[in-house]
């Protein structure tokens, strides 16, 4: 039986450009454009993609940090779109984001504990004494001494720093943890160690996580499911186990294609290899299959119909008219 903390349906971002002309209506830039997709209570589920498909613009709706143009989002039954501002503070408490760039997302100004304190302060949780004592026992469970409190980001090395960011989004304990490229901007030598952490405080503290990257090495070591994304929708979502040993759509088959399992360091996903060309614009996706202009086995059908995301068993799904019989195949059973 499936116990879904987050809920995703029909979700669209169009942003309005400025028009290139004073007569001229404003462009509008498909970030993300129709997707659905279910988070299960204490998994892991990946968004993967090039650059500009959506991933980030995902984790921003789904946390209501900007506000979609159409669709419906629940956490834990709630409905995310509908809640009042009163609401939305509270359920904030609920998710948090960890980003790529520790130093951008904490304050050069601020002690370390007090960034870690912070979240408390601002939803009024506990007292002064009772924010420190917190703030030194969260820097003791993401693996750093309490004792460094009083210091300021700068003294910290990359990895150390994105320690503190993941201690500051779990004191509010929340349910759901996105993590937007969590380890792109570390060395390679602590990505491990950092990825090790997360895991581990996902088990200790039932935590659900959407993770996202753009290299599927590390997606593929950490992540129960995966969704592809290509020009703002899901072309691809599966087990990561049986997606990455058995893709079904081209895009998600040359990504995989592209991971050089020798290499821990791990591809970048804008990288691929047998794909030509470069990811045409949002503003105008082609017609027909988005990923058709790209596609090594394109059939006339790809050029004038959106293929649908279609079963393909055990939840795996896949949007690619190659895969229409085994899906309407699927579907009878
Ligand atoms: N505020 C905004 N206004 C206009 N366009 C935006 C805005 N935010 C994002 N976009 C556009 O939406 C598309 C999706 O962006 P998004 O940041 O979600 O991509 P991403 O998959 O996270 O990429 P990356 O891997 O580079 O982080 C891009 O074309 C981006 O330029
Ligand atoms: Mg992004």
């Amino acid at each position: 039986m499936s116990d879904s903390l987050v809920k995703v349906r029909s979700l669209v971002k169009h942003f309005k450009l400025e028009p290139k002309g004073l007569f001229d209506a404003p462009p509008v830039l498909r970030a993300v454009d129709g997707i659905d997709f279910d988070v299960q209570r204490g998994e892991t589920l990946g968004l993967v993609g090039e650059s500009g498909c959506g991933k980030s613009t995902t984790a921003r709706l789904v946390l209501r940090l900007i506000e979609p143009t159409s669709g419906s989002i629940t956490l834990d039954g709630v409905d995310v779109l509908a809640t009042s501002k009163k609401e939305l503070m509270a359920l904030r408490r609920e998710m948090q984001i960890v980003f790529q760039d520790p130093l951008s997302s904490l304050n050069p100004r601020m002690s370390v504990g007090t960034s870690i304190a912070e979240p408390l302060r601002f939803h009024r949780i506990a007292d002064k004494v009772e924010r420190f004592d917190l703030a030194r026992r969260y820097l003791e469970i993401v693996g750093l001494s309490k004792d460094y409190y009083d210091r300021l980001p700068h003294e910290f090395s990359g990895g150390q720093n994105q320690r503190v960011a993941i201690a500051r989004a779990l004191i509010l304990q929340p349910k759901l943890l996105i993590l937007d490229e969590p380890v792109s901007a570390l060395d390679v030598s602590i990505r491990a160690q950092v990825l090790r952490l997360l895991i581990d405080v996902q088990a200790e503290f039932g935590l659900t996580y959407i993770f996202i990257s753009h290299d599927l090495s590390v997606v593929k070591r950490v992540c129960n499911r995966t969704a592809v994304l290509y020009l703002g929708k899901i072309v691809e979502i599966a087990e990561s186990e049986r997606l990455y040993r058995e893709p079904l759509h081209p895009y998600s088959q040359a990504l995989i294609r592209a991971i050089p399992e020798a290499n821990p360091d791990g591809p970048r996903a804008d990288s691929l290899a047998g794909i030509e060309g470069d990811v045409p614009s949002p503003v105008n996706p082609p017609q027909g299959c988005r990923f058709h202009t790209r596609c090594p086995h394109r059939m006339p059908v790809c050029t004038e119909k959106e293929p649908p995301l279609m079963e393909a068993g055990d939840g795996h799904k896949v949007a690619c008219f190659l895969h229409q019989e085994a899906a309407d195949h699927s579907d009878g059973q």
